[in-house]
């Protein structure tokens, strides 16, 4: 007899998959705890750097701790392996070309895997990118903040500092998300004793799809196809008609706004106060908001963090066929946490159930 499942789409909502001291997510309230503080504070007192060594050490108090100013060193000696990594990687999309160049690091587990690892991600990001554009990829300045040295990588000028504290904001912002998606595939492979490289590659794999960390670009691509303000109401409707789904709206957890919008929409205002396409996205996600609300009045679907990611990365001149791996760039931080955290609490093999019905002999 076959079991009759109910719960037509099983997605583990609401079932622990871990314990973590790294970050909170308290969806009714839109509260976001990053490291003991709440992400809108942290985002104004926090370098990426100190976020994810705090990160780090919450993991594994044992730890030896890592200073800021190592992330520069690290920068550079990824710099020398994603000369022979990312030559032949430059067919891909950016998207794909930064799973393969992560899934092709040489980093040994150890102590400093962790900060390799993070290190490593813009400098593959950035040399990729030059590749493809026919330039000699720029060496990394172990002087800047992760950051500006990103900025600096992708433009081959150092930005100015207000443009370096935005993206700052930004990866400190999404550098963890309790047990998103991509967490929890990275929390699978490295319970299976797996190496960090390859949890990273597992999660970073998982954070590419459209419903969790592939969302920024086609917000903007959305954008453009509204393309006036005249045809922001029939285009939303018609998507919405169509069973489309409106990028940068909705989220599994959060039945409030995601409070990761709010900081992005503050660290935008900062930098870009007066920005065309930033009026128009409010026009947009007004109506968005009000759509949504009409055809789904039991279910509250807000704006996401991903909508003001896609404002504030364009601002910043980062093309959008980076925002994903820019994403990893920043979220690079808790998938390792969330690693060492694993190990350190000695957790177990991660291993769940399928409720079965198929055919039985
Ligand atoms: N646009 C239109 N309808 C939506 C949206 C949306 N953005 N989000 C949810 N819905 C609808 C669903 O179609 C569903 O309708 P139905 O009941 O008629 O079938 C209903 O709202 C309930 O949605 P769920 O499937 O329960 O939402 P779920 O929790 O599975 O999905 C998700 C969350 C994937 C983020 C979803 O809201 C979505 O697809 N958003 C657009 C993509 C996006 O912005 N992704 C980035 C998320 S943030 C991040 O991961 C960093």
């Amino acid at each position: 007899m076959n079991v009759q499942v109910t719960q037509p789409a099983i997605g583990l909502d609401g079932i622990p998959a871990a314990i973590t001291a790294l970050s909170l997510v308290d969806g009714l309230k839109g509260e976001l705890i990053i490291a003991g503080a709440a992400v809108e504070a942290l985002a104004k007192t926090h370098s990426f750097e100190e976020t994810a060594i705090q990160l780090w050490q919450i993991a594994d108090s044992a730890a030896a701790a890592v200073e800021a100013a190592q992330f520069g060193a690290f920068r550079v000696s990824a710099f020398a392996q994603a000369q022979t990594i990312c030559p032949s990687l430059t067919h891909l999309a950016p998207i794909d070309g930064l799973r393969a160049g992560i899934a092709a690091l040489d980093i040994p587990d150890g102590p400093d895997a962790a900060l390799a690892i993070t290190a490593a991600l813009p400098v593959l990001v950035m040399t990729l990118e030059a590749l493809r554009a026919g330039k000699t990829p720029l060496a990394p300045d172990p002087t800047l903040s992760h950051a500006a040295d990103t900025l600096r990588q992708l433009r081959g000028t150092a930005p100015s500092e207000a443009e370096a504290k935005a993206l700052g904001a930004y990866l400190t912002t999404v550098s963890d998300h309790g047990m998103n998606a991509s967490t929890f595939a990275c929390r699978v492979i490295i319970a299976t004793r797996a190496s960090l490289v390859s949890a990273v590659t597992g999660a970073y794999a998982a954070l590419s799809g459209p419903l969790h960390g592939g969302a920024p670009g086609p917000v903007l691509d959305m954008l453009d196809e509204i393309g006036g303000e005249q045809n922001i109401a029939p285009w939303i409707a018609e998507a919405l008609e169509g069973g489309g789904r409106l990028m940068g709206f909705g989220h599994r957890i959060y039945r409030t706004r995601d409070p990761r919008a709010d900081v992005l929409k503050a660290a935008l205002g900062e930098l870009a106060p007066s920005n065309p396409r930033l009026d128009f996205a409010l026009k947009v996600e007004r109506e968005a908001q009000a759509q949504l609300a009409a055809r789904h009045p039991g279910r509250k679907l807000d704006t996401n963090v991903e909508f003001y990611t896609a404002l504030l990365l364009d601002a910043l001149g980062i093309p959008r066929t980076l925002f994903t791996p820019m994403f990893a760039i920043g979220r690079v931080a808790g998938w390792t946490a969330h690693a060492i955290e694993h190990h350190a609490r000695r957790g177990r093999l991660i291993r769940p159930e399928a409720i079965y019905d198929g055919a039985r002999p």
